[in-house]
């Protein structure tokens, strides 16, 4: 059901969550923890708020919130595509997907043999997808997320500028309250005019209405041209 309070109607929110996927052959891939929680509570936040909503999901054990579009994709390089393809009408964009920044250098079409010995996976980057968006945005309002383990608020700050987001949402993983696979989460918002806003330990979807209600209240009105 709906609520009465819809600030972000008329708006289209696309929402990108979960791992990717590296494939090293047809059994095998390289990826991470992430659990796609915080993605999933920020899709159904935008929802509730009366955004229409696109959730680009790698795979994760999670149901889509009802009345959200949601698009599956498997690797760092689809997750792109995918992400492109809805970012020119999109008024906010929240990249809470933890994007792979590796991939194995060559894709085996066959299973791989083992063999005596030790072996190496050669690996190479992957193109950073919020940094493409920050290079290439117009009225978007761009919002990262960042999960770091020291100098939190530092490295925070330094990838909103290096990305050229709007907001960016930092997570220190170490503590105990939030982190990969829990269901609370412990973050600070900051902003590109160097305003950072720390959250309590709280439910992920609790906290997922609480920061859009704060990046709403801290845009004003200027979130009527996006
Ligand atoms: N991100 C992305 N595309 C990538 C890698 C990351 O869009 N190929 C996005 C994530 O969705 C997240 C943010 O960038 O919003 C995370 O920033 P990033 O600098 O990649 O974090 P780390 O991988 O932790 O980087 P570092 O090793 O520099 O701490």
């Amino acid at each position: 059901t709906q609520g009465h309070y819809q600030p972000l109607k008329g708006k289209k929110v696309v929402i990108t969550a979960g791992p990717t996927r590296e494939r090293i052959d047809p059994v095998r891939y390289v990826s991470n923890f992430s659990s796609g929680k915080m993605g999933y509570a920020m899709a159904a936040a935008a929802q509730k708020l009366g955004a229409e909503t696109v959730l680009i999901s790698g795979p994760v054990e999670l149901t889509v919130p009802s009345g959200v579009q949601i698009i599956h994709v498997e690797s760092a390089a689809d997750m792109y595509d995918a992400v492109l393809s809805q970012f020119d009408d999109a008024s906010i964009v929240v990249k809470s997907a933890a994007v792979a920044d590796y991939r194995p250098k060559s894709v085996h079409t066959q299973k791989m043999k083992k063999k005596a010995g030790d072996d190496v996976l050669e690996l190479e980057r992957t193109t950073d997808i919020l940094k493409s968006l920050g290079d290439r945005k117009e009225h978007q309002l761009l919002i990262g997320f960042a999960a770091e383990t020291t100098d939190v608020i530092a490295y925070g700050q330094k990838k909103l500028e290096s990305k050229n987001l709007d907001y960016i949402i930092v997570n220190d993983v170490t503590d105990p309250g939030g982190g990969f696979g829990s269901d609370t989460n412990v973050v600070t918002l900051l902003s590109r005019e160097g305003e950072a806003t720390p959250f309590t330990a709280m439910p992920k979807d609790q906290l997922a209405v609480r920061l859009f209600e704060t990046i709403l209240q801290q845009e004003g009105g200027k979130l009527d041209v996006r």
